[in-house]
């Protein structure tokens, strides 16, 4: 790692990767084999402040700089994807939503037990038919009395079923459009909450993707996070932060496979010398070092701009876009250094390929990011009257 971290950053590093290696590493084969949630882990981690790590110390976090999270949330990637997305969910888009947007109460009710790494954050977000569009949110949520009664499906929920704590966006006022969206509290095992079947996912098997079914879900007036319309804002606001995770998760699993790609290259042998003696490897490895470099500078200047205060969603969803399209490429490349043994499950960069495949597409697609970042440029589109 060539880019230059201050003292605490280093530390963290250090901390993290050896329980990440030791610890996280250590059955994240099997737990992808068997789809297995490692619940025990997340405490682990909220022991080691990992579950709050942007969450300031009064409310029991680590109140940690935007930088020494994406290279904690890279370390536990290089493990186990699977563990990272779910650290990252939790971080990035539910608690830095309870400390943007929460009040006092909701922060002192949620934070310190989300801290711990018991209570988990899932962010229901997208639907059937909003996905790209979240604007479009069919889930509605009507105003009785003290109470807001929620009806709707959440589609591909991370954490949806072992999470404490879902933040549901809801339309509370159909006559506006953005603005008659609005973002609730809503913990697990609330009558009218419904768990759908997990889906079969490709990679990252061991994280948990549901839908979550409201069916008269009934809330109290005071699980509204934030103010009536501000669920769109507090949904771009923690993407924007999300994606700065998705670009550390990226890293970390790039990492992952550049590290068996040149073990590999040293040891396999044909034509009787290691094939890392080939020029074809040998500038495989070199491209697959530069890209995650390039990645990993663009993240920390996210990052950096995000803890300075100064606007960064272009520079995140720039980091996301570049990061993400450069682990597919990365981990394309290991698997065809390993031949075909590349292609069975006994090696690592099987699973890495799997797993690397969805960061082009959660929390924003590619297209998506193009869409911000050329908005952030040009200025959005015009529309013609
Ligand atoms: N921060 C704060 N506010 C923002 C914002 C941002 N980054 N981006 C937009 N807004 C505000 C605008 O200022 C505007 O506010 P006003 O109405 O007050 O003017 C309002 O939001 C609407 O803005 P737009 O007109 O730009 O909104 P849009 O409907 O055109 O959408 C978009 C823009 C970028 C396409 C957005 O819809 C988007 O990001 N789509 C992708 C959604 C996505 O990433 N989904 C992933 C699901 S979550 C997930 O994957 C998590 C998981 O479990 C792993």
């Amino acid at each position: 790692m060539t880019i230059i971290l201050n003292e605490d950053q280093t530390l963290i590093q250090t901390m993290v990767r050896k329980f990440a290696r030791e610890i996280v590493a250590k059955e994240a084969a099997e737990r992808d084999q068997s789809g297995t949630f490692p619940k025990e882990i997340f405490q682990q981690m909220g022991e080691l402040g990992l579950m709050g790590m942007l969450v300031p110390e009064t409310y029991g976090g680590s109140g940690a700089d935007a930088v020494s999270y994406a290279i904690a949330l890279s370390e536990i990637a290089y493990a186990c994807a699977s563990t990272a997305v779910v650290m990252s969910v939790h971080n990035s888009i539910c608690c830095e939503s309870i400390l943007n947007f929460g009040s006092q109460a909701q922060q002192q009710l949620w934070l310190p037990k989300m801290c711990t790494g018991t209570c988990i954050g899932a962010f229901g977000l997208t639907e059937p038919e909003a996905g790209s569009n979240p604007a479009s949110q069919k889930t509605t949520a009507v105003r009785d009395g003290k109470y807001w009664v929620l009806n709707g499906t959440k589609q591909f929920i991370t954490s949806g079923k072992n999470g404490g704590v879902v933040i549901v966006i809801a339309r509370t006022d159909k006559a506006k459009a953005h603005g008659g969206i609005s973002a609730f509290l809503v913990p697990q095992g609330t009558p009218g909450m419904t768990i759908g079947a997990s889906e079969n996912k490709m990679g990252l098997r061991a994280s948990d993707t549901v839908q979550l079914i409201f069916e008269d879900c009934r809330v109290p007036e005071d699980a509204m996070l934030g103010k009536p319309g501000q669920g769109f804002k507090l949904a771009m606001t923690a993407l924007d932060s999300g994606r700065i995770g998705v670009a550390a998760q990226s890293i970390g699993v790039a990492e992952a496979c550049l590290d068996e790609a040149v073990a590999y290259a040293k040891t396999r042998e044909q034509f009787g010398r290691p094939i890392g003696d080939f020029q074809g490897i040998r500038w495989y490895i070199a491209e697959m070092a530069t890209e995650i470099e390039a990645a990993r500078l663009m993240c920390h200047n996210a990052a950096v701009l995000k803890s300075s205060g100064q606007p960064y969603t272009m520079a995140a969803s720039m980091a996301k876009m570049y990061a993400s399209e450069m682990v597919n490429r990365v981990a394309g490349r290991a698997l065809q250094i390993h031949g075909g043994y590349g292609y069975c499950k006994e090696y690592p960069v099987e699973r890495h390929y799997r797993d690397a495949r969805v960061f082009t597409i959660y929390e924003g697609t590619t297209e998506i990011q193009r869409l911000v970042i050329s908005n952030g440029i040009l200025g959005p589109i015009a529309t013609k009257s």
